[in-house]
């Protein structure tokens, strides 16, 4: 199968990181999100890392003219997902708004068209069951900040087919990332292994063992992480980790519960870099 247009739902920090680089590759690109304010922040966003390329000489203004015109944005399901080969799902880490959304799109997308989401620990074969196309379905797996991390983890499902598997892999080469394919379990490989770091170092930070700013130099001085901790969590955003803890917590049992310094930031509203307030603060 030959991806030509690659439908984008969802615009936020994930979802208009994939866009750009799909764009860039040369597909034809939608990116819908739900409200228009949420939609111009995603082409904002692009619009900015590729003025900072251009800026530096690794990109011609023409080419960046161009990869914007492949994008367009739109607030329009029908209207996104119309004559798309692939719909990349890149909504937010709740189950059910991922399911719901799924059941509406298999009702408005051709046969043909295949489903990958970046869902960063949810069970790719429970939401492939709520569409028409179980087999057509797969984990695409990005990391963030998408431009820049050279990762793609692509996830089978339990009906996911070889030929989905084969065009998710070519896909993911032909945007540059170098993939790995993992078997389906909470949080696949690398979260699974990741996340409950950073739960860890909420855990530290909670229990008064050192401030954030000490276990983040610790981490990045002592262990040759590029940032710290505390600082990835607010780059990823502390709702999204607390989804993925709470979803390793439910299949996995006590010794991923999440931390209640991680829960409580997220009920103040402090999400990370995203709503400019997280673990530190980027006002
Ligand atoms: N979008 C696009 N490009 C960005 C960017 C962004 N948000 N942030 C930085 N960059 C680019 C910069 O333009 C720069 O590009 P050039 O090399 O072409 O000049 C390059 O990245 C390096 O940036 P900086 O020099 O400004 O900053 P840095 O050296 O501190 O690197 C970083 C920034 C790449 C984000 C680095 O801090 C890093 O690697 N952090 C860890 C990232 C990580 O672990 N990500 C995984 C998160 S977990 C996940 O994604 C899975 C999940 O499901 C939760
Ligand atoms: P985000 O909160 O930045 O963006 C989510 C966007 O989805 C928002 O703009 C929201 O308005 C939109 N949305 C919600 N319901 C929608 C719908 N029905 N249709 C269209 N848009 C809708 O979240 P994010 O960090 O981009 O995460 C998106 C997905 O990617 C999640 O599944 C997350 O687990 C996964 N992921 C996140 C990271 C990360 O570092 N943040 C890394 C890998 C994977």
């Amino acid at each position: 199968m030959d991806i030509k247009k690659v439908c984008v739902v969802g615009a936020g920090l994930m979802g208009n990181g994939i866009a750009q680089v799909c764009a860039q590759a040369g597909y034809e690109v939608t990116l819908r999100d739900i409200e228009q304010r949420f939609v111009d922040k995603g082409m904002a966003t692009i619009r900015k890392n590729l003025e900072r390329a251009v800026k530096k000489g690794k990109m011609v203004q023409a080419d960046m003219d161009a990869v914007l015109d492949r994008i367009t944005p739109t607030l329009e399901l029908k209207e996104a997902a119309a004559g798309a080969d692939v719909v990349v799902e890149v909504i937010i880490e709740v189950m059910d708004v991922k399911k719901a959304l799924y059941e509406e799109l298999s009702g408005i997308v051709s046969a043909d068209c295949l489903f990958f989401t970046n869902t960063s620990g949810l069970s790719i074969t429970e939401l492939a069951a709520v569409t028409d196309r179980p087999e057509k379905f797969i984990g695409t797996h990005f990391f963030n900040p998408v431009p820049v991390m050279k990762l793609l983890e692509i996830i089978r499902g339990y009906q996911t087919s070889d030929d989905t598997l084969a065009v998710a892999r070519q896909w993911g080469e032909s945007l540059g990332k170098e993939v790995i394919i993992v078997e389906e379990a909470p949080a696949f490989a690398v979260n699974r292994i990741l996340c409950p770091m950073i739960n860890e170092a909420f855990l530290v930070l909670g229990e008064g063992v050192a401030s954030a700013e000490d276990i983040d130099k610790g981490m990045v001085l002592g262990c040759n992480h590029p940032i710290g901790p505390l600082a990835l969590a607010d780059l990823v955003g502390l709702d999204t980790m607390l989804h993925v803890m709470k979803g390793l917590h439910e299949e996995m049992g006590d010794k991923y519960m999440p931390a209640p310094y991680l829960k409580k930031l997220v009920r103040a509203g402090r999400l990370g870099r995203k709503t400019g307030k997280g673990v530190y603060d980027y006002t």
